[in-house]
């Protein structure tokens, strides 16, 4: 049998997405005792990373699980070795779960068919972020829903920022278009996403954008994604922040809109500094729900 990847939202049916959300939110985190013969979590991070290198190692830690964690490099994949070798040389040392944070380069689906243990997405290019969008949807079902899938329903999401490069707004959309959520999406005309999935719009112009919105989802302008050769000079800057910043003005309408960003934040371009201590900011607790997500999960394929 084919071990169960997690390599996109759409890896999940909408029933288990659900099922995941709930027990990471009601039940917490789980914790099993140390087993000395355990398989080992292989972590394998391409790309930097904080929130989601520190979540999966913790969780791996609080299941008894022994981690390595290895990054592009300082390991041989900076002899050209293959991602795919490279995973089978530490299945050989004992790893039975493969985390793995892909720059742009790596086509996650080709590794589909790696068959010696579960291989999770944390995070492929400008592709998907799986488990981002699910601790996302943890964060809003808890908070904002009041832990109802009805009310999550009726709510209506804003995406804000770099949506061509955001393996994010990958994410949120398909689970959007999977749960039925209302999602949309804006940006300068240049990083708007190619394609919409059903009931999901597109519009350049924020205020408009941000219309009926129940809260938004800040993103990074992604730099290090831009084009060979591409810059953004200080007047680019200095327009972007100008027409997709988001301010307070944006935010404390009626009874003020809730605040996302998967982190890492620029404070000052994507978002106003002066929202760091904004009253309805998610931020942290998204990073608190990605625990829960993701030692579900691996307790899950652990067990
Ligand atoms: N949101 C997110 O993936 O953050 P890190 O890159 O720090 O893991």
């Amino acid at each position: 049998m084919s071990p169960k990847h997690l390599l996109s939202v759409r890896d999940l049916s909408p029933t288990r997405i659900k099922e995941l959300v709930e027990q990471s939110v009601v039940d917490g985190i789980p914790v099993c005792d140390s087993l000395p013969q355990a398989p080992a979590v292989a972590m394998i991070f391409m790309e930097p990373s904080t929130r989601t290198r520190t979540s999966f190692e913790l969780a791996a830690k609080a299941l008894g699980r022994r981690t390595v964690v290895l990054g592009s490099k300082e390991s041989s994949l900076s002899k050209d070795e293959t991602l795919w070798d490279t995973m089978l040389n530490l299945h050989a040392m004992g790893c039975e779960v493969f985390i793995l944070r892909s720059s742009a380069d790596v086509d996650i689906e080709s590794l589909r068919s790696f068959s010696v243990g579960p291989l999770i997405n944390a995070g492929a290019g400008m592709m998907e972020h799986p488990t981002q969008a699910l601790l996302d949807l943890a964060t809003i079902w808890n908070k904002t829903a009041g832990r109802s899938w009805e009310t999550l329903k009726k709510q209506r999401w804003v995406m804000v920022g770099d949506l061509k490069r955001s393996r994010v707004a990958g994410s949120w959309s398909a689970l959007a278009e999977m749960l039925g959520l209302d999602l949309h999406f804006v940006s300068p005309p240049e990083w708007a996403p190619e394609t919409l999935a059903p009931g999901q719009t597109w519009t350049d112009n924020l205020e408009k954008g941000l219309q009926g919105a129940t809260g938004l989802i800040s993103l990074r302008v992604q730099k290090e994604r831009f084009a060979e050769g591409q810059t953004w000079n200080p007047r680019e800057l200095e327009a972007y922040v100008k027409n997709y910043q988001i301010t307070a003005k944006h935010l404390k309408k009626g009874d003020g809109l809730w605040m996302m960003h998967p982190g890492p934040v620029n404070w000052g371009v994507e978002l106003e500094a002066s929202l760091l201590n904004y009253d309805k900011s998610l931020i942290l607790e998204q990073v608190a729900h990605g625990m829960k997500i993701r030692s579900r999960l691996l307790y899950d394929l652990l067990r």
